[in-house]
């Protein structure tokens, strides 16, 4: 599944102003977002579990950090040739393989994270085949390892 160049300018022109703002709170809303669709899913993160109020707490902006930095990778990826894509989907797999997710739960996350970061139209769009390209190619690692 090939990004076009028209679609990579739709990702990058959105994520910008994102990882330009506060982008840190913004990994918190996303993931409050999660958590208030979804409340079951707070046990899957170790970090996380038992935490009283995760919104609020030192824990999520932690995971959060991680996350949105996480994507940037991917965001700063995208004209790396598919062994740099594959290796970065190889680490990811690491350190998600252990969590036992589903594809579907990876699915659900989308519209919760698009909405979050406000991205609509055609960069919605674009962000969409991104994203299932990196889930599709995470999950294929992790079968793997
Ligand atoms: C593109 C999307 C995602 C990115 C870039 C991403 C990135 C990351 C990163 C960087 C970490 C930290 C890994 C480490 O410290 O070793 C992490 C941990 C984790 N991620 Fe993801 N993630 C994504 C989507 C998801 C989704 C959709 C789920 C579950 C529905 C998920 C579940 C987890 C869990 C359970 C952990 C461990 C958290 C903990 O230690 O408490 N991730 N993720």
């Amino acid at each position: 599944m090939v990004i076009s160049a028209g679609e990579k300018t739709l990702i990058r022109d959105s994520w910008a102003p994102v990882y330009a703002g506060d982008r840190f709170q913004i990994g918190v809303n996303v993931f409050t977002n999660f958590f208030k669709a979804y409340p079951a899913y707070v046990d899957l993160f170790p970090s996380l579990r038992g935490v009283s109020n995760p919104s609020g707490s030192y824990q999520l902006r932690g995971h959060a950090i991680r996350v949105i930095t996480g994507i940037n990778y991917f965001v700063d990826a995208l004209d790396e040739d598919k062994s740099i894509v594959d290796e970065m989907l190889n680490n990811m797999a690491r350190s998600h393989k252990p969590r036992g997710l589903t594809r579907e739960q990876f699915a659900q996350f989308a519209p919760v994270l698009f909405d979050s970061i406000g991205v609509s139209g055609a960069a919605r769009d674009a962000w969409m085949k991104y994203y299932n390209k990196i889930a599709d190619g995470l999950f294929a690692k992790m079968a793997k390892l």
